[in-house]
């Protein structure tokens, strides 16, 4: 995304063994900002990375990209759940200049807090989602319909939250919808097969996906299988993998997490970001428990990592 003309071909005439994905420009950032590690939030825009939007899960873009325009990186707004504010605050986003394209609706709906979910019933969210969200349509913002679990409660709650505007008198026109999977490969593929037989005419978004709790070669496998079906897969807009923190803190896995507990690009980190494989082993423990080690492993990713860099 970032690459221009002349560093592509700087990277062409590599001979090593730095090998990249097919860049992607559906590819985006879950973020989840690192108050204890703020450098940590610079990685995600640093060098030539892949990534082309980022959502926050609110309302509002992020300080830490505050110097980035909304071409150079655009920020996806949320509705994390029932709001009376959402409207007026996109629109005066958009009246301040910024090029608000989409927006995302409800987190995990379906889904209780103790898991990161909203936990809001299909008829409130039916009636603020006409208010707040549906307006936005002629404005040309393109609509996320709410972005439920992949558990198969989510496919009730979203045909009750149609049906709930429907009877409300209001079309709820969504213009993609958003998917989070948490498991193997064959489940992911699977469940978009299942949306996308009830959903036939409404592009994809897989805006949270990891393989949770798998060994590291396991996890590496899915992701590259899943980036790369992502990227073959036409109504597969766009995705943005769960994992933008350390592994330490991760709750989906150390191996899912794209930095180390030492804040480096892992391998899937690298690869997701498009560039090569790091070596850097994610591990549960904290760098503060980092052995003799972990140590010496730090300064050989150090060369590897500064390589990625002058890519
Ligand atoms: C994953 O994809 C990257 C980039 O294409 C490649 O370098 C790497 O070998 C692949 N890893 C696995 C485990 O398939
Ligand atoms: C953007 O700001 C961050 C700090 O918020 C800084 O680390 C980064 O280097 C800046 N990037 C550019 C391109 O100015
Ligand atoms: C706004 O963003 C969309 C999506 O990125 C793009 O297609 C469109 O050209 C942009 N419009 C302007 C006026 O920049
Ligand atoms: C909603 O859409 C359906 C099917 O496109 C249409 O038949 C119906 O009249 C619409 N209802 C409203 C209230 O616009
Ligand atoms: C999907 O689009 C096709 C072709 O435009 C149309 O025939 C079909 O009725 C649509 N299906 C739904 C569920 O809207
Ligand atoms: C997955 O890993 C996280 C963090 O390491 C842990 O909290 C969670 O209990 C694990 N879940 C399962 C099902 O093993």
């Amino acid at each position: 995304m970032l690459f221009t003309t002349s560093l592509l071909l700087a990277a062409a005439t590599l001979t090593s063994a730095d090998t990249f994905q097919t860049r992607s420009s559906k590819r985006g950032l879950v973020f989840v900002p690192s108050a204890k590690h703020p450098t940590d939030n610079q990685i995600w825009v640093s060098g030539n990375s892949d990534l082309s939007w980022y959502y926050t899960y609110n309302l509002s873009p992020s300080a830490a990209y505050s110097n980035r325009t909304q071409a150079e990186f655009e920020f996806v707004p949320m509705l994390w759940s029932p709001s009376t504010t959402f409207l007026s605050s996109v629109q005066s986003l958009i009246s301040g200049g910024r090029n608000i394209s989409h927006i995302l609706t409800y987190n995990e709906p379906d889904g209780t807090s103790s898991t990161g979910g909203s936990d809001v019933d299909p008829k409130t969210a039916a009636s603020n989602w006409i208010s707040q969200v549906q307006p936005l349509k002629k404005m040309g913002v393109k609509l996320g319909a709410p972005a439920v679990t992949g558990s198969p409660g989510g496919f009730t709650w979203l045909a009750d939250f149609f049906d709930a505007c429907a009877s409300q008198g209001t079309n709820c026109t969504a213009d993609f919808i958003p998917i989070h999977w948490y498991g193997n490969f064959a489940g992911l593929a699977s469940h978009i097969g299942q949306v996308r037989a009830t959903y036939p005419n409404t592009s994809i978004w897989v805006t949270e996906y990891a393989l949770n709790n798998a060994s590291l070669s396991e996890t590496q496998d899915f992701f590259n299988m899943s980036a790369e079906y992502f990227d073959r897969i036409d109504y597969i807009e766009r995705y943005s993998y769960f994992g933008s923190f350390r592994s330490d803190v991760s709750n989906v896995g150390p191996n899912a997490a794209m930095l180390t507990q030492n804040g480096l690009l892992t391998d899937i980190g690298s690869w997701y970001l498009g560039g090569a494989a790091t070596n850097n082993i994610p591990s549960s423990e904290s760098a503060a428990a980092a052995t003799r080690a972990a140590v010496f492993g730090t300064v050989l990713v150090g060369v590897v990592a500064a390589g990625f860099m002058v890519l």
